[in-house]
Protein backbone atom coordinates (compact mmCIF):
# COMPACT_ATOMS: atom_id res chain seq x y z
CA UNK A 1 0.00 0.00 0.00
CA UNK A 2 1.23 3.16 -0.88
CA UNK A 3 1.82 5.52 2.02
CA UNK A 4 -0.97 7.23 1.37
CA UNK A 5 -3.59 5.32 1.05
CA UNK A 6 -2.64 4.27 4.71
CA UNK A 7 -3.30 7.50 5.34
CA UNK A 8 -6.28 8.17 3.79
CA UNK A 9 -7.53 4.79 5.16
CA UNK A 10 -6.98 6.20 8.42
CA UNK A 11 -8.81 8.93 7.84
CA UNK A 12 -11.83 7.51 6.63
CA UNK A 13 -11.82 5.66 10.00
CA UNK A 14 -11.21 8.81 11.48
CA UNK A 15 -14.09 10.38 10.12
CA UNK A 16 -16.10 7.05 10.13
CA UNK A 17 -18.29 8.59 13.16
CA UNK A 18 -18.98 11.35 11.78
CA UNK A 19 -20.16 10.59 8.42
CA UNK A 20 -21.93 7.33 6.46
CA UNK A 21 -18.46 5.51 5.26
CA UNK A 22 -19.21 3.34 2.19
CA UNK A 23 -16.95 0.26 2.14
CA UNK A 24 -13.28 1.08 2.82
CA UNK A 25 -12.28 -1.03 0.13
CA UNK A 26 -14.70 1.31 -2.55
CA UNK A 27 -13.03 4.41 -1.21
CA UNK A 28 -9.75 2.89 -1.84
CA UNK A 29 -10.34 2.06 -5.62
CA UNK A 30 -11.76 5.57 -6.03
CA UNK A 31 -9.36 7.39 -4.74
CA UNK A 32 -6.62 5.45 -6.40
CA UNK A 33 -7.84 5.93 -9.51
CA UNK A 34 -8.62 9.67 -8.84
CA UNK A 35 -4.60 9.34 -8.67
CA UNK A 36 -4.78 8.97 -12.35
CA UNK A 37 -5.97 12.56 -12.74
CA UNK A 38 -2.32 13.81 -11.63
CA UNK A 39 -1.55 15.15 -14.68
CA UNK A 40 -4.58 17.27 -15.59
CA UNK A 41 -4.68 18.72 -12.78
CA UNK A 42 -3.78 22.00 -14.46
CA UNK A 43 -6.72 22.32 -16.48
CA UNK A 44 -8.96 21.50 -13.02
CA UNK A 45 -7.55 24.31 -11.76
CA UNK A 46 -8.33 26.80 -14.79
CA UNK A 47 -12.00 25.06 -15.06
CA UNK A 48 -12.21 26.62 -11.26
CA UNK A 49 -10.39 29.58 -12.03
CA UNK A 50 -13.32 32.01 -11.48
CA UNK A 51 -15.97 29.92 -9.33
CA UNK A 52 -16.18 30.40 -5.79
CA UNK A 53 -14.48 28.29 -3.35
CA UNK A 54 -13.55 29.76 -0.33
CA UNK A 55 -15.73 32.26 1.91
CA UNK A 56 -14.15 34.51 4.84
CA UNK A 57 -15.85 34.59 8.25
CA UNK A 58 -15.00 37.39 9.98
CA UNK A 59 -15.29 35.84 13.61
CA UNK A 60 -16.09 37.59 16.93
CA UNK A 61 -14.47 37.19 20.65
CA UNK A 62 -18.08 36.71 22.05
CA UNK A 63 -18.97 33.92 19.38
CA UNK A 64 -15.60 31.81 18.35
CA UNK A 65 -17.47 29.42 17.27
CA UNK A 66 -19.95 31.12 14.83
CA UNK A 67 -20.18 31.81 11.40
CA UNK A 68 -22.16 35.41 11.55
CA UNK A 69 -20.93 37.39 8.84
CA UNK A 70 -18.78 36.71 5.88
CA UNK A 71 -16.72 39.28 3.84
CA UNK A 72 -17.31 38.75 -0.14
CA UNK A 73 -14.58 40.03 -2.02
CA UNK A 74 -15.54 43.16 -4.66
CA UNK A 75 -18.30 44.23 -1.83
CA UNK A 76 -16.77 46.66 0.92
CA UNK A 77 -19.78 47.16 2.33
CA UNK A 78 -19.10 43.99 3.91
CA UNK A 79 -15.98 45.29 5.36
CA UNK A 80 -17.31 47.72 7.51
CA UNK A 81 -20.76 45.34 8.21
CA UNK A 82 -18.33 42.55 9.43
CA UNK A 83 -16.62 45.38 11.70
CA UNK A 84 -13.05 44.50 10.16
CA UNK A 85 -10.69 47.05 11.77
CA UNK A 86 -7.93 47.59 9.08
CA UNK A 87 -5.00 48.59 11.37
CA UNK A 88 -5.36 45.32 13.34
CA UNK A 89 -3.53 42.38 12.49
CA UNK A 90 -5.51 40.01 10.50
CA UNK A 91 -5.03 36.43 10.61
CA UNK A 92 -6.41 34.06 8.18
CA UNK A 93 -7.12 30.45 9.18
CA UNK A 94 -7.18 27.39 6.95
CA UNK A 95 -8.58 24.21 7.88
CA UNK A 96 -7.49 20.92 6.16
CA UNK A 97 -9.20 17.89 4.78
CA UNK A 98 -12.37 16.85 6.27
CA UNK A 99 -15.14 14.26 5.36
CA UNK A 100 -17.35 15.34 7.87
CA UNK A 101 -17.91 18.31 6.37
CA UNK A 102 -17.57 20.55 9.30
CA UNK A 103 -15.13 22.41 11.68
CA UNK A 104 -13.20 20.43 13.66
CA UNK A 105 -13.20 21.20 17.36
CA UNK A 106 -10.13 22.90 17.41
CA UNK A 107 -11.36 25.77 15.61
CA UNK A 108 -13.02 27.73 17.63
CA UNK A 109 -9.81 26.71 20.71
CA UNK A 110 -7.91 28.73 18.11
CA UNK A 111 -9.60 31.50 17.17
CA UNK A 112 -10.29 32.15 21.10
CA UNK A 113 -6.85 32.20 21.83
CA UNK A 114 -6.21 33.79 18.80
CA UNK A 115 -8.29 36.69 20.41
CA UNK A 116 -7.05 36.31 23.66
CA UNK A 117 -3.55 37.18 22.64
CA UNK A 118 -4.25 39.97 20.06
CA UNK A 119 -7.56 41.44 22.16
CA UNK A 120 -8.48 44.20 18.56
CA UNK A 121 -7.19 41.31 15.82
CA UNK A 122 -9.40 40.17 12.70
CA UNK A 123 -9.76 36.67 12.55
CA UNK A 124 -10.98 35.38 9.36
CA UNK A 125 -11.33 31.98 9.14
CA UNK A 126 -11.55 30.32 5.78
CA UNK A 127 -14.03 28.15 4.71
CA UNK A 128 -13.46 25.60 1.79
CA UNK A 129 -15.21 22.76 3.64
CA UNK A 130 -17.40 21.76 0.75
CA UNK A 131 -13.98 21.12 -1.76
CA UNK A 132 -11.83 19.57 1.55
CA UNK A 133 -14.62 17.43 1.98
CA UNK A 134 -13.65 15.49 -1.22
CA UNK A 135 -11.58 12.05 -1.34
CA UNK A 136 -8.01 12.83 -0.01
CA UNK A 137 -6.32 12.90 -3.74
CA UNK A 138 -9.21 15.12 -4.80
CA UNK A 139 -9.13 17.50 -2.00
CA UNK A 140 -5.74 17.88 -3.05
CA UNK A 141 -6.09 18.61 -6.28
CA UNK A 142 -8.23 21.91 -4.78
CA UNK A 143 -5.77 23.49 -2.93
CA UNK A 144 -4.14 25.43 -5.01
CA UNK A 145 -7.75 27.06 -6.50
CA UNK A 146 -8.41 27.48 -2.93
CA UNK A 147 -5.33 29.59 -2.52
CA UNK A 148 -5.29 31.13 -5.45
CA UNK A 149 -9.10 32.54 -4.31
CA UNK A 150 -7.52 33.33 -1.24
CA UNK A 151 -4.19 35.26 -3.02
CA UNK A 152 -7.22 37.10 -4.62
CA UNK A 153 -9.28 38.40 -1.20
CA UNK A 154 -5.75 39.25 0.14
CA UNK A 155 -5.10 41.72 -2.72
CA UNK A 156 -8.99 42.90 -3.00
CA UNK A 157 -8.15 43.71 1.15
CA UNK A 158 -4.95 45.28 0.36
CA UNK A 159 -6.02 47.55 -2.27
CA UNK A 160 -9.83 48.34 -0.66
CA UNK A 161 -7.71 48.87 3.46
CA UNK A 162 -4.75 50.29 2.19
CA UNK A 163 -3.60 47.46 5.28
CA UNK A 164 -0.04 46.45 5.08
CA UNK A 165 0.54 42.92 4.19
CA UNK A 166 3.33 42.18 7.12
CA UNK A 167 0.45 42.61 9.93
CA UNK A 168 -0.96 39.34 7.71
CA UNK A 169 -0.66 36.26 8.78
CA UNK A 170 -1.90 32.98 6.93
CA UNK A 171 -2.27 29.75 9.94
CA UNK A 172 -2.97 26.25 7.77
CA UNK A 173 -3.39 23.19 9.62
CA UNK A 174 -2.62 19.90 7.33
CA UNK A 175 -3.62 20.20 3.97
CA UNK A 176 -4.30 23.71 4.97
CA UNK A 177 -0.85 24.37 5.46
CA UNK A 178 -0.68 24.00 1.50
CA UNK A 179 -3.56 25.69 0.60
CA UNK A 180 -2.03 28.80 3.06
CA UNK A 181 1.18 28.42 0.98
CA UNK A 182 -0.34 28.61 -2.55
CA UNK A 183 -2.26 32.15 -1.45
CA UNK A 184 1.21 33.37 -0.24
CA UNK A 185 2.78 32.74 -3.79
CA UNK A 186 -0.31 33.66 -5.74
CA UNK A 187 -0.92 37.01 -3.60
CA UNK A 188 0.63 39.95 -5.50
CA UNK A 189 2.72 41.11 -2.93
CA UNK A 190 4.68 39.05 -0.06
CA UNK A 191 2.44 38.64 3.07
CA UNK A 192 3.72 39.25 6.30
CA UNK A 193 3.78 35.17 7.87
CA UNK A 194 2.00 31.77 7.04
CA UNK A 195 2.23 29.31 10.28
CA UNK A 196 1.74 25.72 9.08
CA UNK A 197 0.61 23.34 11.45
CA UNK A 198 2.21 19.89 10.46
CA UNK A 199 1.61 20.42 7.02
CA UNK A 200 -0.12 17.24 5.45
CA UNK A 201 2.94 14.89 3.68
CA UNK A 202 0.80 12.58 1.43
CA UNK A 203 1.38 13.64 -2.19
CA UNK A 204 3.38 16.70 -0.75
CA UNK A 205 6.70 15.05 0.34
CA UNK A 206 9.40 15.46 -2.23
CA UNK A 207 7.58 17.36 -4.18
CA UNK A 208 8.76 20.40 -5.80
CA UNK A 209 8.93 24.12 -3.71
CA UNK A 210 6.44 25.51 -6.03
CA UNK A 211 3.55 22.47 -5.40
CA UNK A 212 3.81 22.85 -2.01
CA UNK A 213 4.42 25.24 1.26
CA UNK A 214 7.92 26.52 0.80
CA UNK A 215 10.14 29.54 2.11
CA UNK A 216 9.21 31.50 -0.85
CA UNK A 217 5.68 31.95 0.15
CA UNK A 218 5.88 34.61 2.61
CA UNK A 219 8.01 36.53 4.38
CA UNK A 220 8.86 34.14 7.52
CA UNK A 221 7.29 30.93 6.83
CA UNK A 222 7.40 28.44 10.11
CA UNK A 223 6.17 24.99 10.74
CA UNK A 224 5.26 22.69 13.29
CA UNK A 225 5.86 19.05 12.69
CA UNK A 226 3.95 16.81 15.10
CA UNK A 227 3.20 13.75 13.18
CA UNK A 228 5.96 12.81 10.88
CA UNK A 229 6.47 8.72 11.74
CA UNK A 230 7.71 7.12 8.93
CA UNK A 231 7.44 3.41 9.72
CA UNK A 232 4.45 1.67 8.45
CA UNK A 233 4.52 3.98 5.64
CA UNK A 234 2.10 6.54 8.05
CA UNK A 235 3.37 9.60 7.65
CA UNK A 236 0.64 12.15 8.09
CA UNK A 237 2.45 15.21 8.28
CA UNK A 238 5.47 15.87 5.85
CA UNK A 239 8.91 15.22 7.27
CA UNK A 240 11.04 17.21 5.28
CA UNK A 241 11.64 20.70 6.61
CA UNK A 242 9.83 23.29 4.68
CA UNK A 243 9.77 26.64 6.08
CA UNK A 244 12.49 29.41 7.59
CA UNK A 245 12.18 27.76 10.47
CA UNK A 246 11.02 24.11 11.02
CA UNK A 247 10.34 23.06 14.77
CA UNK A 248 9.90 19.12 15.29
CA UNK A 249 8.14 19.01 18.96
CA UNK A 250 9.42 15.45 20.28
CA UNK A 251 11.46 14.55 17.25
CA UNK A 252 8.28 15.19 15.08
CA UNK A 253 6.65 12.06 16.36
CA UNK A 254 5.03 9.92 19.20
CA UNK A 255 3.68 12.66 21.06
CA UNK A 256 3.35 12.27 24.84
CA UNK A 257 -0.26 11.44 25.87
CA UNK A 258 -1.29 10.19 22.26
CA UNK A 259 0.40 6.78 22.63
CA UNK A 260 1.17 6.27 19.29
CA UNK A 261 3.93 3.32 19.99
CA UNK A 262 0.83 1.59 22.12
CA UNK A 263 -1.60 1.64 19.31
CA UNK A 264 0.60 0.48 16.51
CA UNK A 265 1.59 -2.55 18.97
CA UNK A 266 -2.31 -2.89 18.80
CA UNK A 267 -3.12 -3.17 15.17
CA UNK A 268 -2.02 -6.89 15.44
CA UNK A 269 -4.69 -7.88 16.91
CA UNK A 270 -6.95 -4.97 16.46
CA UNK A 271 -6.53 -3.84 12.96
CA UNK A 272 -6.13 -0.35 11.67
CA UNK A 273 -9.07 0.50 13.94
CA UNK A 274 -6.85 0.79 16.81
CA UNK A 275 -5.09 3.84 15.96
CA UNK A 276 -7.51 6.58 14.82
CA UNK A 277 -7.25 7.98 18.22
CA UNK A 278 -3.41 8.09 17.90
CA UNK A 279 -3.40 9.69 14.68
CA UNK A 280 -5.40 12.39 15.37
CA UNK A 281 -4.16 13.50 18.36
CA UNK A 282 -0.31 13.25 17.05
CA UNK A 283 -1.41 15.26 14.28
CA UNK A 284 -3.69 17.65 15.80
CA UNK A 285 -0.88 17.94 18.65
CA UNK A 286 0.40 20.76 16.25
CA UNK A 287 -2.90 23.28 16.29
CA UNK A 288 -2.82 22.65 20.58
CA UNK A 289 1.16 23.45 20.97
CA UNK A 290 -0.10 26.74 18.93
CA UNK A 291 -2.73 27.46 21.43
CA UNK A 292 -0.37 27.05 24.00
CA UNK A 293 1.83 29.40 22.79
CA UNK A 294 -0.71 31.89 22.53
CA UNK A 295 -2.49 31.16 26.12
CA UNK A 296 0.94 30.71 27.65
CA UNK A 297 3.00 33.88 27.06
CA UNK A 298 4.61 33.99 29.81
CA UNK A 299 5.87 29.93 29.81
CA UNK A 300 7.08 29.82 26.31
CA UNK A 301 8.34 26.35 25.44
CA UNK A 302 12.28 26.81 23.67
CA UNK A 303 13.59 24.77 20.89
CA UNK A 304 17.08 24.88 19.72
CA UNK A 305 18.26 24.14 16.57
CA UNK A 306 20.33 20.53 16.13
CA UNK A 307 21.21 18.47 13.17
CA UNK A 308 19.58 15.52 14.05
CA UNK A 309 16.77 14.23 16.81
CA UNK A 310 19.29 11.67 17.73
CA UNK A 311 21.65 14.42 18.85
CA UNK A 312 19.20 16.66 20.61
CA UNK A 313 18.20 13.03 22.44
CA UNK A 314 21.61 13.11 23.83
CA UNK A 315 21.55 16.76 25.23
CA UNK A 316 23.91 17.87 22.94
CA UNK A 317 22.16 21.08 21.60
CA UNK A 318 21.14 23.34 24.05
CA UNK A 319 22.82 26.49 22.93
CA UNK A 320 21.22 29.70 22.19
CA UNK A 321 24.16 31.01 20.77
CA UNK A 322 23.72 32.97 17.56
CA UNK A 323 20.05 32.52 17.27
CA UNK A 324 20.15 28.82 17.43
CA UNK A 325 17.44 28.72 19.88
CA UNK A 326 13.95 29.85 19.54
CA UNK A 327 10.66 30.26 20.74
CA UNK A 328 8.22 27.93 20.18
CA UNK A 329 4.51 28.85 18.43
CA UNK A 330 3.66 32.18 17.91
CA UNK A 331 6.54 34.24 19.46
CA UNK A 332 9.06 32.68 17.06
CA UNK A 333 11.33 34.60 16.10
CA UNK A 334 11.80 35.58 12.37
CA UNK A 335 15.03 34.53 11.27
CA UNK A 336 15.92 33.92 7.59
CA UNK A 337 18.58 31.99 6.28
CA UNK A 338 19.59 30.52 3.46
CA UNK A 339 18.26 26.70 4.39
CA UNK A 340 15.64 25.81 6.95
CA UNK A 341 16.43 25.87 10.41
CA UNK A 342 15.18 22.75 11.89
CA UNK A 343 14.81 23.00 15.37
CA UNK A 344 13.73 20.26 18.39
CA UNK A 345 11.93 20.51 21.78
CA UNK A 346 10.29 18.22 24.26
CA UNK A 347 6.72 18.78 25.48
CA UNK A 348 4.94 17.35 28.48
CA UNK A 349 1.63 15.58 27.64
CA UNK A 350 -0.99 18.49 27.83
CA UNK A 351 -0.95 22.60 27.93
CA UNK A 352 0.82 24.26 29.40
CA UNK A 353 3.34 22.02 26.91
CA UNK A 354 6.96 23.66 27.67
CA UNK A 355 9.40 21.62 29.84
CA UNK A 356 12.77 22.72 30.97
CA UNK A 357 15.82 21.10 29.67
CA UNK A 358 18.88 19.88 30.79
CA UNK A 359 22.12 18.57 29.45
CA UNK A 360 24.44 16.25 31.68
CA UNK A 361 27.56 15.20 30.47
CA UNK A 362 29.25 12.55 32.85
CA UNK A 363 32.89 11.09 32.36
CA UNK A 364 32.75 7.68 33.59
CA UNK A 365 36.39 6.75 34.40
CA UNK A 366 37.52 2.38 34.80
CA UNK A 367 39.75 0.41 34.60
CA UNK A 368 37.25 -2.45 33.47
CA UNK A 369 35.75 -2.53 29.68
CA UNK A 370 32.06 -1.25 30.79
CA UNK A 371 31.31 -2.01 27.29
CA UNK A 372 29.00 -5.18 28.56
CA UNK A 373 27.26 -3.19 31.37
CA UNK A 374 23.64 -1.88 30.54
CA UNK A 375 22.99 -0.20 34.03
CA UNK A 376 19.64 1.86 34.43
CA UNK A 377 20.88 5.21 35.33
CA UNK A 378 18.22 7.20 37.05
CA UNK A 379 19.27 11.71 38.12
CA UNK A 380 17.13 13.69 40.67
CA UNK A 381 17.40 17.25 40.69
CA UNK A 382 17.12 19.53 43.02
CA UNK A 383 16.66 23.03 43.16
CA UNK A 384 15.63 26.40 45.01
CA UNK A 385 12.39 26.35 43.71
CA UNK A 386 11.26 22.09 43.65
CA UNK A 387 12.77 18.74 42.97
CA UNK A 388 12.52 16.75 40.01
CA UNK A 389 13.00 13.06 41.09
CA UNK A 390 14.16 9.55 39.41
CA UNK A 391 14.13 10.87 35.93
CA UNK A 392 15.40 8.48 33.78
CA UNK A 393 18.86 9.06 31.96
CA UNK A 394 18.55 7.13 28.51
CA UNK A 395 21.77 5.31 27.16
CA UNK A 396 21.38 6.19 23.32
CA UNK A 397 24.68 4.25 23.12
CA UNK A 398 26.64 1.54 25.09
CA UNK A 399 28.95 3.29 28.05
CA UNK A 400 32.62 3.55 27.14
CA UNK A 401 35.09 3.82 29.65
CA UNK A 402 37.36 6.53 30.02
CA UNK A 403 34.52 8.40 28.19
CA UNK A 404 32.31 11.46 28.59
CA UNK A 405 28.48 10.91 27.46
CA UNK A 406 26.27 13.23 27.10
CA UNK A 407 22.50 13.19 28.09
CA UNK A 408 19.28 14.89 27.84
CA UNK A 409 17.00 15.70 30.59
CA UNK A 410 13.85 17.17 30.95
CA UNK A 411 11.69 18.37 34.03
CA UNK A 412 8.40 18.99 33.72
CA UNK A 413 8.38 21.75 36.75
CA UNK A 414 10.41 24.46 37.13
CA UNK A 415 12.00 23.52 40.06
CA UNK A 416 14.66 27.13 39.64
CA UNK A 417 18.34 27.47 40.37
CA UNK A 418 20.16 23.77 40.52
CA UNK A 419 21.60 22.88 43.93
CA UNK A 420 22.15 19.47 44.41
CA UNK A 421 21.54 15.90 42.63
CA UNK A 422 21.62 12.47 43.38
CA UNK A 423 22.87 9.95 40.58
CA UNK A 424 21.73 6.12 40.94
CA UNK A 425 22.90 3.40 38.99
CA UNK A 426 21.38 0.18 39.33
CA UNK A 427 22.63 -3.02 36.98
CA UNK A 428 19.47 -4.51 34.72
CA UNK A 429 21.06 -6.86 32.04
CA UNK A 430 21.88 -10.24 32.97
CA UNK A 431 25.67 -9.50 34.19
CA UNK A 432 26.23 -12.11 36.44
CA UNK A 433 25.42 -11.40 39.97
CA UNK A 434 29.04 -11.93 41.43
CA UNK A 435 29.63 -9.15 38.69
CA UNK A 436 27.29 -6.98 40.09
CA UNK A 437 28.37 -7.36 44.07
CA UNK A 438 31.97 -6.50 42.43
CA UNK A 439 30.48 -3.70 40.99
CA UNK A 440 28.18 -1.94 43.71
CA UNK A 441 31.03 -2.73 46.40
CA UNK A 442 33.48 -0.97 44.29
CA UNK A 443 31.44 1.89 42.85
CA UNK A 444 32.63 5.14 43.87
CA UNK A 445 35.04 3.96 46.43
CA UNK A 446 38.24 4.84 43.52
CA UNK A 447 38.33 1.22 44.34
CA UNK A 448 40.62 -0.09 40.83
CA UNK A 449 38.12 -1.74 39.64
CA UNK A 450 34.92 0.43 40.11
CA UNK A 451 33.85 2.88 38.03
CA UNK A 452 34.42 6.54 39.02
CA UNK A 453 32.94 9.75 38.20
CA UNK A 454 33.80 12.62 39.90
CA UNK A 455 32.41 15.45 38.31
CA UNK A 456 29.25 15.88 36.23
CA UNK A 457 29.02 19.18 34.23
CA UNK A 458 24.86 20.53 33.70
CA UNK A 459 24.08 23.02 30.85
CA UNK A 460 20.16 24.71 31.23
CA UNK A 461 18.38 25.24 27.96
CA UNK A 462 16.22 27.91 29.69
CA UNK A 463 18.79 29.52 31.55
CA UNK A 464 21.78 28.74 29.69
CA UNK A 465 23.44 29.09 32.73
CA UNK A 466 26.57 26.01 33.36
CA UNK A 467 27.22 24.05 36.36
CA UNK A 468 29.83 21.67 37.48
CA UNK A 469 28.69 19.34 40.42
CA UNK A 470 31.41 17.44 42.39
CA UNK A 471 30.76 14.59 44.64
CA UNK A 472 29.39 15.67 48.12
CA UNK A 473 31.58 12.68 49.80
CA UNK A 474 34.12 10.93 47.85
CA UNK A 475 35.54 8.78 50.69
CA UNK A 476 31.53 7.60 51.13
CA UNK A 477 32.38 3.47 50.03
CA UNK A 478 30.04 1.05 48.55
CA UNK A 479 26.70 3.00 47.35
CA UNK A 480 25.00 3.09 44.09
CA UNK A 481 23.45 6.17 45.17
CA UNK A 482 25.62 9.00 45.12
CA UNK A 483 25.02 12.89 45.63
CA UNK A 484 26.79 15.84 44.16
CA UNK A 485 26.66 19.16 45.10
CA UNK A 486 28.27 22.46 42.92
CA UNK A 487 31.53 22.29 43.20
CA UNK A 488 33.82 24.65 46.02
CA UNK A 489 35.31 26.39 43.37
CA UNK A 490 31.87 27.36 41.87
CA UNK A 491 30.28 28.36 45.04
CA UNK A 492 32.65 30.47 46.60
CA UNK A 493 32.28 32.87 43.55
CA UNK A 494 28.24 32.75 44.31
CA UNK A 495 27.78 32.30 47.48
CA UNK A 496 28.74 31.51 50.58
CA UNK A 497 31.50 29.09 51.42
CA UNK A 498 29.58 25.47 52.17
CA UNK A 499 30.15 24.43 55.74
CA UNK A 500 30.68 20.98 54.94
CA UNK A 501 34.02 20.41 53.33
CA UNK A 502 34.27 18.83 50.02
CA UNK A 503 37.47 17.19 48.89
CA UNK A 504 38.14 17.35 45.21
CA UNK A 505 40.04 14.20 43.81
CA UNK A 506 41.97 15.25 41.46
CA UNK A 507 41.58 13.52 37.53
C1 LIG B 1 -8.63 48.88 15.74
O1 LIG B 1 -7.40 48.36 16.19
C2 LIG B 1 -6.57 49.26 16.85
C3 LIG B 1 -5.29 48.56 17.23
O2 LIG B 1 -4.88 47.67 16.30
C4 LIG B 1 -7.25 49.82 18.06
O3 LIG B 1 -6.44 50.81 18.67
C5 LIG B 1 -8.60 50.39 17.69
O4 LIG B 1 -9.29 50.77 18.86
C6 LIG B 1 -9.43 49.38 16.91
N1 LIG B 1 -10.67 50.00 16.47
C7 LIG B 1 -11.85 49.50 16.80
C8 LIG B 1 -13.03 50.24 16.24
O5 LIG B 1 -11.97 48.51 17.52
C1 LIG C 1 41.02 4.42 31.75
O1 LIG C 1 42.06 5.35 32.08
C2 LIG C 1 42.86 4.99 33.20
C3 LIG C 1 43.81 6.13 33.55
O2 LIG C 1 44.05 6.94 32.49
C4 LIG C 1 43.59 3.71 32.88
O3 LIG C 1 44.38 3.30 33.98
C5 LIG C 1 42.56 2.64 32.55
O4 LIG C 1 43.20 1.44 32.17
C6 LIG C 1 41.64 3.06 31.43
N1 LIG C 1 40.59 2.08 31.28
C7 LIG C 1 40.43 1.34 30.18
C8 LIG C 1 39.35 0.32 30.18
O5 LIG C 1 41.11 1.50 29.17
C1 LIG D 1 35.51 -3.37 25.24
O1 LIG D 1 34.91 -4.58 24.82
C2 LIG D 1 34.31 -4.53 23.54
C3 LIG D 1 33.68 -5.87 23.24
O2 LIG D 1 33.18 -6.45 24.37
C4 LIG D 1 35.36 -4.19 22.49
O3 LIG D 1 34.73 -4.07 21.21
C5 LIG D 1 36.02 -2.87 22.84
O4 LIG D 1 37.07 -2.59 21.93
C6 LIG D 1 36.60 -2.92 24.27
N1 LIG D 1 37.10 -1.61 24.61
C7 LIG D 1 38.31 -1.42 25.18
C8 LIG D 1 38.68 0.00 25.50
O5 LIG D 1 39.06 -2.32 25.43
Amino acid sequence: MRAWQLWFLCFVVLNADAQKVTSLEEELTDSAFGNLLDPVKDLFDEDEHHSAVAKFSLRNPSHPDDDLCYIVPGKPETLAACGFNSTSKTFLVIHGWTLSGMFESWMPKLVSALFERERTANVVVVDWLSLAQNHYVVAVQKTKAVGREIARFIDWIEDTTNMPLDKLHLIGYSLGAHVAGFAGSHASNKVGRITGLDPAGPDFEGEHAHRRLSPDDAHFVDVLHTFTQGSLGLSIGIQQPIGHVDIYPNGGSFQPGCNMRGALEKIANFGIFAINDAVKCEHERSVHLFIDSLLNEREPAKAYQCGSNDMFDRGMCLSCRKGRCNTVGYSTSQIRRPHSVQMYTKTRASMPFRVYHYQLKIHFSSKVNMSEMEPSLTVSLYGTKGEAENLELKLKERLETNRTHSFLLVTETDIGELLMLKFKWMETNSWSVSNLLKMVSSWWSGNAEGVEVHKIRIKSGETQQKMVFCLKDPDAHSSHLVTFVKCKDEWRTKRKPVSKRVTLKND
